[in-house]
């Protein structure tokens, strides 16, 4: 079947998807114990988009599953407010955009003059197209929930990643690395997760002006010896990661396993993680991971379950941080 029925026969739960990660849209789906609404979308030879739902959605809660996927971010995001406008048009009763990966999310604020918010104008979009809600997972920041004048699900990786990574690491000499000082509180509450062990970061310095250039000048924090988990929201071409890595090992890490939750790995990123010295690179396929992304190192965890129960929990009116509960 295409949709849910609710207990009292009262709300019809149905999920539609753009075309950017088919595979992950497809395991939601699964989890859920439906089928997605058949759905054609396809572009014009000037590179607009059509897109149209092959069923009736009237007065169905409807969740428009997209993540917007490089290289053509903008294309997907486009496909997604077209499909949540005909949604609205169709009678949809509500609309939700679940957005794994959130676009323009790292553009929340203006670092210099003349720059946009970006990431606000896109929930402005999203808002001007017809969403009700918005469910993402892991955003840049927080506060990028206060954007959207709605409803955000703001669901976290974390529980899942740290899963994973504990059973990999030995738990009395696992020291957590923040990859920039402006991500101290996240590494805290993994070190609270691994074991309570000690936490260090990486002094980065970034040039506003060149797009992905960073340099990472030198750890702060005792790695001599220690296994280091180095934890971040996402790698993009990995120049971040790949120059924590080098960092930690000169001065004296035993080993490093990255856990980042978006894996967009724009080039070079494999040639770098691949010869960087980590050990693993742990990420969640909130992006599609095609084939020639994939190296030795590389493990790839499922995000589907985790939005399939936050998609019930909104459907039930039940209670999505209670999904979190004992790892807020
Ligand atoms: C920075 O604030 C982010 O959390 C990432 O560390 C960064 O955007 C990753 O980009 P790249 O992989 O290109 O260094």
């Amino acid at each position: 079947m295409t949709g849910i029925i609710s207990h009292d026969g009262e709300k019809r739960l149905v999920v539609v998807s753009g075309r950017a990660h088919a595979e992950l849209s497809e395991s939601v789906a699964e989890e859920l114990g439906i089928e997605l609404v058949p759905t054609t979308a396809y572009d014009f030879a000037n590179g607009e988009i059509y897109t149209r739902f092959g069923e009736s959605v009237r007065g169905a809660d409807a969740f428009v599953l997209q993540s917007h996927a490089s290289p053509v971010i903008n294309k997907w995001i486009m496909e997604q407010l077209l499909m949540v406008d005909a949604l609205k048009r169709a009678s949809a009763k509500t609309i939700t955009v679940v957005a794994p990966f959130y676009g323009y999310a790292r553009q929340d604020k203006k670092s210099r003059g003349r720059e946009p918010i970006s990431a606000r104008l896109l929930a402005d979009m999203f808002k001007t197209a017809g969403a009700d809600r918005i469910m993402s997972v892991d955003l840049h920041t927080s506060q990028i929930q206060g954007f959207f004048d709605g409803p955000v699900d703001h669901l976290w990786a974390m529980p899942i990643l740290v899963d994973y990574v504990r059973s990999r690491v030995d738990l009395t000499n696992v020291t957590v690395v923040s990859p920039d000082a402006g991500r101290i509180r996240v590494a805290e509450q993994w070190a609270a997760k691994l074991g309570g062990g000690p936490l260090a970061f990486v002094h980065k310095t970034r040039d506003v002006r060149t797009a992905n250039k960073s340099v990472a000048n030198r750890v702060v924090g005792d790695v001599e010896g220690r296994s280091c988990v180095l934890v971040d929201d996402l790698i993009d071409t990995g120049g971040t990661i790949a120059e924590a890595v080098r960092v930690l090992k000169e001065a004296g890490a035993k080993d490093v396993i990255v856990a980042a939750t978006h894996g967009i790995l724009s080039e070079p990123a494999v040639g770098r993680l691949s010869s960087c010295g980590v050990r693993e690179v742990v990420i969640t396929d909130t992006l599609p991971v095609e084939d020639e992304k994939r190296f030795e190192q590389l493990t790839v965890l499922s995000i589907a379950p985790l939005i399939a129960r936050a998609i019930r929990e909104v459907f039930d009116d039940g209670s999505v941080t209670s999904l979190f509960d004992g790892n807020a």
